[in-house]
């Protein structure tokens, strides 16, 4: 019986043979799968999926599902129950799982996510099926949900973001991406010609929104630092004067960490003549929706100024284990896009169906432990590991630059991808960044960039490969390449 539940993995991506799932299921062997990508002009991956390429790269065919070590499911043998081998089986493979989430947990700088978590009290509702279909606000037939969690992780946020109970409407998401695509529909639904505009350096659900609704969609060029070019936005926008414009402010882009200037988009519309009932802005605080209110000297994002959405992801600076996002508008804007469904006894105004009932919960318990005093303390400690990072970087000879509102630190890309995925880095072009959230310490900074050193000195060894120039993507003053040291 054993034989026929081995744990397979198949490799079909090199010559479609089945192979035994590696003894210690380490990290090395997913990081063995990994892919570099080969983006085309219009933002899609255009290049050939191949293992061991030259330089080591491996690039994506589109077409073509390539199945790298995938744990096979098979049927269980008509005697399991008896032997308990399929059990043994199973927890054997969750054990390694376990084991290899740890070793990646602890070796993870690149993305954006609080690591730094305990919901042990919650582990009691995992056993139901917690589902908050419908409207927060409306109680349906479905019994088992999460609503009053919902509501008061919401009002929360609203109370944040400066906007009183009654006037806003808002759910908890998926992630930030569902987040965006709300914001902008509610934007769309409330000037149905609009033209979004989006500074290029906005996260790509921005443009994925746009193709979605078919809306027209004008890019905004940024300045070095990732900010949105408010000259550029201000020209572009005396050339559609005749049409609303839904613009996306970042708190917070995705590479770079840059926050657009809320008021000084707002003097822009005005001053290209959109008063405010021929606007609406949403604001994508993906990344630092929840920790630029806790920043000293940083733009508010406040209900009070006109905006009409603002989203945050709750998997991100909060620290929730699975995605999940909130998002607050207007009430009076929700409307427009509702409709009552009999079948749910409910309204319908969100994007997804079903929605993750357990995710509230998550929020709730994370918010009510921490507090706004909590959350004060925690982005005052990124800051600070953040600049004291930057600073070692720029002692070692590399190229870096933070932004002054943000954790996220950007510096030339290590030029070996074995390294780049052992520590999990973000890279685009010449640039890779560590985004230092609660869970990075001191020490893990210093780990990484001691190793980050040590490979630098060999690379660089005979002369044979330089440092990248990354002055175009974080300005002269910040590259130290040959040529800008
Ligand atoms: C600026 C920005 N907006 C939106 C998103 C999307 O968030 P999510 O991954 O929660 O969908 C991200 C993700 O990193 C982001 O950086």
């Amino acid at each position: 019986m054993v034989g026929s539940v081995d744990v397979l993995a198949h490799d079909s991506s090199i010559n479609g043979t089945m192979k035994q799932w590696p003894e210690d299921f380490s990290s090395m062997t997913i990081m063995r799968d990994h892919v570099t990508l080969t983006i085309g002009e219009n933002g899609i991956g255009n290049g050939v999926v191949q293992n061991g390429t030259e330089n080591g790269e491996r690039k994506i065919v589109l077409g073509r599902n390539i199945h790298t070590t995938c744990l096979e499911v098979t049927e269980p043998d008509i005697d399991d129950e008896v032997t308990g081998e399929r059990e043994a089986y199973m927890a054997g493979v969750l054990a390694k799982y376990k084991k290899s989430l740890t070793e990646r947990t602890n070796y993870h700088l690149g993305y954006p996510y609080n690591l730094n978590f305990d919901y042990d009290a919650l582990s009691q509702l995992q056993h139901f099926s917690i589902n908050n279909l419908g409207d927060p606000f409306i109680e349906s037939n479905y019994g088992v949900h999460s609503r009053q969690f919902e509501v008061g992780v919401l009002d929360w946020f609203a109370r944040l973001w400066e906007l009183e109970k009654d006037e806003y409407w808002g759910y908890i998401t998926n992630c930030g991406t569902e987040g965006n695509l709300h914001g902008i529909l509610v934007g769309r639904e409330v000037f149905p010609d609009g033209i979004l505009y989006a500074s290029q350096e906005s996260h790509y659900s921005v443009f994925k929104a746009a193709r979605m609704y078919r809306m027209e969609c004008v890019k905004i060029n940024t300045l070095w630092s990732g900010e949105i070019d408010c000259d550029d936005f201000k020209a572009k926008l005396l050339c559609h004067k005749d049409k609303p414009a839904i613009v996306n402010v970042n708190i917070g882009t995705t590479v770079k960490g840059a926050v657009d200037d809320l008021d000084l988009v707002i003097k822009k519309l005005e001053e290209a003549g959109f008063s405010q009932d021929r606007f609406y802005i949403h604001c994508d605080g993906a990344l630092f929706g929840l920790m630029l209110p806790f920043v000293k000297r940083a733009p508010k994002i406040s209900f009070k100024k006109p905006i009409g959405s603002v989203s945050v992801s709750g998997h991100k600076f909060v620290g929730c284990p699975m995605p999940c996002g909130v998002q607050i508008t207007r009430l009076e804007h929700v409307n427009a896009l509702s409709r009552n469904v009999e079948y749910l006894a409910s309204r319908d105004a969100t994007i997804m169906g079903s929605r993750n009932g357990h995710a509230p919960i998550f929020l709730w318990y994370s918010l009510n432990m921490k507090g706004y005093r909590g959350f004060q303390k925690e982005v005052q400690k990124c800051l600070r590991n953040a600049h004291y990072f930057k600073d070692r970087l720029v002692d070692a000879g590399i190229g870096a630059m933070l932004n002054e509102l943000s954790s996220t630190v950007v510096f030339e890309r290590p030029h070996d991808e074995g390294f780049v995925h052992k520590w999990q880095l973000a890279c685009q072009g010449n640039v890779a960044h560590v985004v230092v959230m609660p869970n990075v310490t001191i020490e893990k900074l210093d780990d990484f960039l001691n190793e980050l050193v040590q490979k630098r000195a060999v690379w660089f060894r005979d002369g044979n490969c330089q440092p990248y120039c990354i002055a175009s993507d974080v300005g002269q003053e910040n590259c130290l390449c040959a040529l800008h040291r």
